[in-house]
């Protein structure tokens, strides 16, 4: 992937005293020790084995003090074991509540250390490298942090606001282009939500071409409902936009288990997304940005199962489910609706 040499982006997350900066340069990360005091204490970095392992040399090697520790790549580490694991490290290391965790690499390692960090001496600094598309447009700012407990995603967790971002987009030179596309899936969700000249990006003949911009507008719309709404408790329910059918397809297809055939998470909600926009010009442009980056448009998932994980799904109220519609480009609602509309929604009737 090309990487322009755009000068240096700058957002700040406005949550009172929890307040940080994200910086967004090619190269930053070689700079951490300009936004973060690593001088005096000792730094715990975390990154996985699908990373290239350079990323976390490059951060540990400007810590006086600092310590590489490497997890097996994917989802499966999310878990209790691994958890504790990365846990025991951080003991041995000497950690005390003045230390810092930085993690470096995608969505996987900053929940995972963003869990560590929030509950090692009951929460110590914490600092997210984002390394993968997805990450840096969407999981590396708005202070959720979590572990799955067997199939069940993100069900053990805290929200655990870093203390700054370094989004470098360097490093995404690195990343295939199925991931690559697998977080544009999310931006793009970003842009049909809330940001017409951010899908206006998506429709240019490369849109890979603008990620700077698109890492930008993504994280710049995030932070404006996340300083709204930290926790959850009304409008954060519209970036799961997608995400309600998208489980449930990738319940049944997801990239979980079956390497090759599956679908990543992104390519799910991407499929969750198309049945939830109500205009038809604009279902039209977005199936053919779909086509554009090879995103998938026919689930080719059995929509039984997929109705059977849904009627499950944590987020649903008894007889009601709350998805969240588009009714026009840069707009959404959210609905709640009986069950029994379900499997019309899925097509299935
Ligand atoms: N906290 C949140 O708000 C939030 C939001 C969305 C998703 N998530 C979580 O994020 C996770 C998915 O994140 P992801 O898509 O980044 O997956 P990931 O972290 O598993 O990364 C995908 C793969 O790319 C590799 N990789 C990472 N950076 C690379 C690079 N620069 N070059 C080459 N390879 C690289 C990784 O080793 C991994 O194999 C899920 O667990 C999901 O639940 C969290
Ligand atoms: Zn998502």
């Amino acid at each position: 992937m090309k990487i322009k040499d755009v000068r240096s982006m700058k957002l700040t997350m406005q949550l009172k005293s929890r307040s940080y900066d994200i910086i967004l340069k090619a190269g930053c990360l070689a700079n951490l020790h300009q936004f973060t005091n690593v001088a005096n204490r000792k730094v715990f970095v975390l990154t996985d084995s699908g990373v290239p392992a350079e990323y976390a040399q490059t951060v540990a090697a400007q810590c006086p003090d600092s310590t590489v520790y490497t997890i097996p790549r994917g989802e499966g580490s999310k878990c209790l074991k691994v958890y504790g694991q990365v846990l025991q490290a951080m003991l041995a290391f000497g950690m005390d509540r003045k230390d810092l965790l930085v993690s470096v690499g995608g969505g996987v390692v900053g929940d995972l250390g963003g869990f560590c960090s929030a509950s090692y001496m009951r929460g110590i600094d914490f600092v997210n490298c984002p390394t993968t598309v997805l990450s840096q447009v969407d999981s590396s700012i708005g202070g959720k942090t979590a572990i799955d407990l067997g199939e069940t995603k993100n069900i053990v967790g805290a929200f655990w606001q870093p203390k700054v971002v370094l989004v470098d987009f360097d490093t995404l030179k690195t990343l295939p282009r199925r991931q690559v596309v697998n977080g544009l899936a999310e931006a793009l969700k970003t842009g049909i939500i809330g940001d017409p000249q951010l899908f206006a990006l998506f429709e240019c003949e490369h849109p890979e071409d603008n990620i700077e911009q698109i890492v930008y507008r993504s994280l710049k719309f995030k932070k404006k409902i996340v300083e709204q709404d930290e926790r959850e408790g009304s409008i954060r329910a519209c970036l799961n936009f997608g995400h309600t059918i998208g489980h449930g397809i990738e319940a049944v297809r997801g990239v979980r288990g079956r390497r090759t055939t599956g679908l990543y998470h992104g390519e799910c909600v991407a499929l969750g997304m198309l049945p939830m926009i109500e205009d038809t010009a604009l279902l039209k442009r977005t199936r053919a940005i779909y086509r554009a980056l090879g995103l998938p448009t026919r689930a080719g998932a059995n929509k039984e199962k997929v109705l059977a994980y849904m009627q499950h799904d944590k987020k649903a109220r008894g007889d009601h489910i709350t998805v969240i519609k588009c009714p026009g480009l840069g707009c959404w609602r959210a609905d709640s609706l009986p069950m029994t509309e379900l499997p019309a929604l899925l097509g299935m009737e």
